[in-house]
């Protein structure tokens, strides 16, 4: 299966413009799944909740409605982060879109910093999603930038049998990139993370998107302040796999009976 992802560095409260832009970026990719960052058509930094219920949209709406026509004519599933209203609350949340308009939501479950201000915390749990491409299907678990720092969702996920995690980022710390080598390793899954670069408002963000493997492969990763569209093919029946001695299964030799805070 194709998989890759879109670094880009928005203009924040342009909605309108990012669209253009990422609709352009995206307009030559064909049969593929392809993760966005996070926030990536409103922008990141709101100066305050009043400026995120301008920039927010319930789902579908806007967004979706732009993007439809591009995942349906070029064969390709998104992923991407949206500043999403549900009533009177506000999530930091990514929608994977497929060709066919079908919308899944995960709303980001640990929010980072000023986010907390603003946003609810994610209530939807840890869902994972079948896709198919080109007769080639596989599951799909999504995660959120600042969720990087919790080894329990990714975990969650791979148990659940997550081939692929899609990670729409808009990174500002260095060790998220490092940290997610770890993650794709001890859970022997694909992992895209899509990061931001530019900066915004006096952001930095680190770029470096990247593609990781099972055995903690780097398939792709990019520069810091570049910005296009980068797909790679990768054998996903290789997440399959869990083993990574003849005696050693990730996943069947979790000593879940130790793992408890009560003592023996
Ligand atoms: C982050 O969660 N946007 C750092």
């Amino acid at each position: 299966m194709r998989i890759g992802f879109l670094q880009y560095s928005p203009v924040f409260g342009d909605k309108k413009g990012n669209l253009e832009r990422v609709g352009e970026m995206l307009s030559k990719e064909k049969d593929a799944i392809i993760v966005l960052p996070e926030l990536c058509f409103s922008g990141y930094l709101f100066k305050d909740r009043k400026e995120l219920e301008e920039l927010a949209e319930e789902t579908p709406g806007p967004t979706v409605e732009y993007l439809a026509p591009i995942t349906k004519n070029n064969n390709i599933f998104l992923v991407f982060g949206i500043a999403e209203r549900a009533g009177e609350r506000f999530y930091n949340s990514s929608l994977l879109l497929s060709p066919a308009g079908d919308i899944s939501v995960y709303r980001k479950a640990h929010l980072f910093d000023k986010e907390k201000l603003i946003f609810t915390p994610g209530d939807s749990g840890f869902p994972i999603f079948n896709i198919e491409i080109k007769g080639v299907s596989t599951k799909v678990g999504l995660l959120i930038c600042f969720d990087w720092i919790f080894p329990e969702p990714w975990k969650i996920l791979a148990l659940k049998g997550a081939q692929i995690i899609a990670h729409p980022a808009n990174l500002m710390l260095p060790y998220c990139q490092d940290a997610t080598i770890t993650r794709a390793i001890e859970n022997r899954i694909f992992i895209i993370t899509s990061n931001r670069s530019g900066s915004e408002r006096g952001l930095k963000f680190t770029g470096t998107s990247q593609i990781v493997g099972p055995r903690g492969e780097i398939y792709l990763r990019v520069g810091k302040s570049v910005e296009g569209v980068w797909t790679v093919e990768c054998d996903l029946n290789q997440a399959e796999d869990k083993m990574v001695t003849e005696r050693n299964d990730v996943i069947q030799d979790r000593r879940e009976d130790l793992y408890t805070l009560k003592e023996k």
